[in-house]
């Protein structure tokens, strides 16, 4: 399963990828505003921090200026993947690109329907968002079954990836990787508490009291 970061945030994007966990990144407008300074000089680092697939969300909503942005996004870096809204224009626009050569991922899924008419777009990536489908009282990870459960059915016809976004805490990632999503997309808390356990740090602590015991009584330990 791959990961990317769901984050603008260039110091979180540099830890991670310093880790070697990163395959990619997903950015959208909210993202950016919380980190403020120029989006423009934002997007262009992350383009070259990241080998892999960054997705720049287009802020339009009508095809041919999605169009026109969507290219301009893309001229950050031959790894840009544009963002389009799960609209009409959103997947004509996916269309256009996606023929282009220019990889696209469908944002804002809440539905089987709106995934599978995002694959028939050409999408490369198909972004549920299940968090915010929890938040609202439904079940956000029976769309990711529904879905894989889809695409599955149609191998041959459909590569559009599973993105799986508005991911809130570890137990949806587990989840995600059991049903067989493509990928999950982790804001940086929720990668944080990945790499932790309290008996990690309660074993390593131990060990390190342990030598120095022994050290103390030894001068030959260095
Ligand atoms: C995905 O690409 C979105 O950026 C993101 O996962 C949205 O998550 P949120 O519901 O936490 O805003």
């Amino acid at each position: 399963m791959k990961i990317f970061l769901d984050s603008a945030n260039l110091e979180s994007i540099r830890k991670f990828n310093d880790m070697g966990l990163l395959d990619g990144i997903t950015t959208n407008p909210s993202l950016l505003s919380k980190e403020g300074g120029n989006p423009k000089d934002v997007m262009q680092e992350i383009t070259k921090i990241i080998k892999g697939d960054v997705s720049l969300e287009v802020v339009s909503t009508e095809y041919s200026e999605m169009i026109e942005e969507g290219k301009r996004l893309r001229q950050y870096g031959k790894n840009v993947v544009v963002k389009v809204p799960m609209t009409s224009d959103g997947l004509k626009a996916c269309k256009s690109l996606s023929s282009e050569g220019i990889p696209v991922n469908v944002t804002l899924v809440f539905s089987p329907n709106q995934a599978l008419l995002a694959a028939k777009s050409g999408a490369k990536y198909v972004s549920p968002f299940i968090g915010r489908l929890d938040d609202v009282g439904q079940d956000g990870m029976k769309l990711i079954e529904d879905i894989k459960e889809i695409f599955d059915n149609y191998k041959d016809d459909f590569k559009t990836q599973i993105l799986v976004a508005s991911i809130r805490h570890p137990l949806h990632v587990i989840d995600a990787a059991k049903i067989g999503a493509h990928v999950v997309t982790l804001p940086p808390n929720v990668l944080d508490k990945m790499l932790q356990h309290p008996l990690t740090t309660i074993g390593l602590e131990n060990f390190l009291s342990d030598w120095k015991k022994l050290k103390d009584g030894n001068s030959d330990i260095k």
